[in-house]
């Protein structure tokens, strides 16, 4: 081979490269914007797969400009830990419980935990898809984080190791919470003794004794294999967990236009997948955990259930100074809710 000719050629080679190089210029110049979604549940939960839902729609929408990864069960952060990731932007994405984000100072967030203020999901949408829900998302904004929207999961059953019928029957039972200083006061108005735990630390308490009982949807209690560390289980359903989902403001902020409406696409999609989820994964949460045959469950009678409600409908005012007047009474206006009428 003459050393033109191989000169040729390797030029060829280099102006070949050299084109396919023009052609997909965006494969090198952009890498995707990237989403830690970090959660603290299983993904075989209301949350779990709606996050799921929205990683893979947010790719979809986006042609991949935008890839998200999804971090479930405290796999990157815990509870409190995972909020101060998002403000500091080590994450983009969470979803926390809507008793979590008191510590940040919006404590009229604990408003969804009052016992007994939400009778079904109906009337719970009814305040969360209203100005009250927009406007609590709206105070977030001063912590550096926007709220994007709600999800549900469920009405919480509460579980011990012994039965839990009359309201007697709670006194001195030490029961994990979640950090809300209403779950506080509930806990206490049945005499019960109440102590803050991570999610992700709740499992080991009740196995190793540290709390003999505690309050969650069916949903969580199954997958987090809390029922088989709790003899008994009874069906209250007497207040509400859901979920705000937030992300980090600045970058949401920071996003082209295009991106930002595409990922509001997706959310609103994943909420619909959440809410749909939600009713009957409990439902099914809780007859694999009958037909797990570790713990019995237990249906209050109505008048256990309305004794209950007697003794935890007075949280309402003794919290109301905490969570706001006027946000009490806004939900009271939406659900018709009455506490002079039980
Ligand atoms: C809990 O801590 O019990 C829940 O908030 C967990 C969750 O995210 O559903």
């Amino acid at each position: 081979m003459t050393q033109s000719f191989a000169g040729k050629i390797l030029r060829r080679h280099f102006l070949a490269a050299a084109a396919a190089i023009a052609l997909v210029p965006s494969a090198f110049a952009q890498a995707p914007i990237v989403i830690k979604f970090s959660h603290v549940v299983a993904m075989d939960t209301p949350k779990g797969k709606a996050a799921t839902f929205f990683a893979k729609r947010a790719e979809e929408l986006t042609k991949g400009r935008v890839k998200v990864e999804v971090y479930p069960n405290s796999q990157l952060y815990k509870d409190k830990e995972e909020l101060e990731a998002l403000q500091l932007g080590s994450v983009q994405m969470l979803a926390p419980s809507l008793s979590k984000f008191a510590p940040l100072g919006v404590k009229e967030f604990e408003v969804f935990d009052l016992p007994f203020i939400f009778d079904d999901y109906a009337d719970l949408h009814r305040v969360t898809e209203g100005p009250v829900g927009k406007g609590l998302l709206a105070k977030l904004e001063t912590r550096g984080i926007t709220g994007l929207a709600y999800w549900d999961n469920g009405f919480k059953v509460f579980s011990a190791n012994k039965p839990l019928k009359a309201v007697a029957d709670y006194k001195g039972t030490k029961m994990r919470i979640q950090s809300s200083k209403v779950l506080d006061a509930e806990m206490r108005a049945l005499g019960a003794l109440p102590q803050v735990l991570a999610f992700s630390e709740t499992y080991q308490a009740l196995q190793t004794g540290v709390v003999d009982g505690t309050e969650n949807p069916p949903s969580n209690l199954y997958t987090q294999k809390m029922y088989e560390v709790q003899k008994h289980l009874s069906v209250t359903n007497h207040g509400y967990l859901g979920y705000a989902v937030v992300v980090n403001k600045k970058f949401w902020d920071g996003l082209p236009t295009d991106i930002r409406g595409q990922l509001t696409q997706a959310i609103t999609e994943a909420t619909k997948v959440a809410n749909d989820h939600a009713f009957a994964d409990n439902q099914e949460a809780l007859a694999k955990v009958k037909a797990a045959g570790k713990t019995e469950i237990y249906t209050p009678t109505p008048a256990e259930r309305l004794a209950l409600k007697k003794a935890l409908v007075p949280v309402h005012q003794q919290m109301t100074s905490r969570i706001g007047e006027e946000t009490l009474r806004a939900i009271y206006k939406e659900t018709g809710f009455d506490p002079s009428k039980l």
